[in-house]
């Protein structure tokens, strides 16, 4: 029930609200709905404004509204600068921090709008007050996220290049100074009397040398950014990751493909890309696995991606490590692209990560083919 206070004008006291509109504001939860007198003291509480601001009606009515306001608001005049601004304008809106019983803040959108009686007199104030706070979070998770997203493309985008210099610059220097050592190799073979020629086997070195650096750079060129996902598609560099994963750690890798025929999305490719590697470097790493499989597939509607091994398991607290990023930055990742990852694993029956995406939100428009 709205309550009256005995600090409302006379005016205002005479007033009967609708019978029906009363039950509608006791009924609104969601809203703070109260009435204050011209001073700003609270007249009238409903049950969504004891909700919200944790005060029961008996101790707030005849309290001044500024109690509402955090006390940075309360020195600068701001709950008199309102009512002055709705008195003024009929109508004032403000978003801000406001102080509940028990002294938390939460984000609020108010709306204060005068209340005049035939003869234009101001009788008091009609204050809606609406908490944001659970918008505000997700708004704040929201930007967040896209911040992330902008991050993690932003460093994509980066190790692209440094991988096309390290290709493009770098090796071709290296592979000329091969060829021209090479070429002088050649000259003095035919110069240098035959008594010291295995001298030369020195610069055979070198060459041997150039072509290990050229190796290892190709081998950091390729896992910043393997050139097979831009000219041949995920599922060649899927395959190619799983070739590399099996000579490397010597765990079979059993690698499924139906997806040959469809364009992806740049980011989508990177991130299905990243996803199965951080999924078999943590099988490498944790899983004390003896067989893995990597199966990318399509239907008509949504593309999957699992992978899977038969190691130890994932332990109780796996997902909650504070100082562990790799299934959260895969979740990140695939959320990123409209889709859902499910992580499965029973103690001893191994790790299963299950992505799957809609083709809507990953295809290049218009294509099918690479
Ligand atoms: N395939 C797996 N088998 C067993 N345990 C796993 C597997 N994958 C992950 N885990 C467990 O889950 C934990 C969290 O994995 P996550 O990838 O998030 O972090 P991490 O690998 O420890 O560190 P990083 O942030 O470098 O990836 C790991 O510490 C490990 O205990
Ligand atoms: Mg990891």
């Amino acid at each position: 029930m709205a309550q009256r206070s005995s600090s409302l004008s006379v005016n205002l006291s005479e007033i009967e609200l609708d019978h029906r509109y009363r039950l509608l504001i006791d009924a609104v939860q969601d809203y703070a709905i109260f009435m204050l007198d011209t001073s700003g003291n609270v007249a009238s509480w409903n049950p969504g404004a004891q909700r919200s601001k944790g005060y029961a009606p008996e101790e707030i009515i005849g309290r001044h509204f500024s109690i509402f306001y955090t006390p940075e608001d309360v020195a600068i005049g701001k709950p008199d600068h309102l009512l002055e601004d709705a008195a003024l304008n009929d109508r004032v809106e403000d978003e801000g921090w406001r102080v509940r019983k028990d002294g938390s803040r939460f984000w609020a959108n108010v709306v204060i709008t005068a209340v005049h009686d035939e003869a234009g007199t101001l009788l008091g104030f009609a204050k809606i007050t609406r908490d944001l706070s659970q918008r505000r979070r997700l708004e704040e998770l929201e930007r967040a996220a896209a911040a992330s997203a902008h991050v993690q493309q932003a460093r994509e985008n980066e190790q692209k290049r440094i991988a096309q210099e390290l290709h493009d610059d770098l090796g071709q220097s290296l592979t000329s100074l091969k060829l021209t050592l090479a070429v002088h190799e050649m000259e003095l073979i035919q110069h240098v009397p035959e008594a010291i020629r295995e001298r030369l086997t020195s610069i055979n070195e070198l060459g041997g040398q150039i072509d290990a650096i050229v190796a290892s750079l190709r081998r950091i060129a390729a896992d910043l950014r393997p050139p097979i996902l831009d000219d041949l598609g995920l599922g060649a560099a899927l395959e190619w990751m799983a070739e590399g994963f099996e000579q490397r750690y010597g765990i079979p890798v059993k690698c499924a493909v139906n997806t040959d025929a469809l364009h992806l999305t740049d980011l989508a490719a990177i991130s299905l890309y990243r996803v199965t590697q951080e999924a078999l470097t943590n099988v490498a790493r944790h899983a004390k696995a003896s067989e893995v499989s990597v199966r990318l597939l399509v239907d008509e509607r949504y593309m999957y991606l699992r992978i899977h091994d038969d190691g130890v398991g994932l332990p109780e607290d796996a997902k909650r490590r504070p100082d562990s990023f790799g299934l959260l930055g895969m979740r990140e990742r695939i959320l990123q692209l409209g889709g859902t990852l499910s992580i499965y694993s029973k103690s001893g029956d191994g790790v299963t990560i299950a992505v799957k995406v809609p083709l809507s939100k990953i295809l290049v428009e218009n294509s099918t083919c690479t």
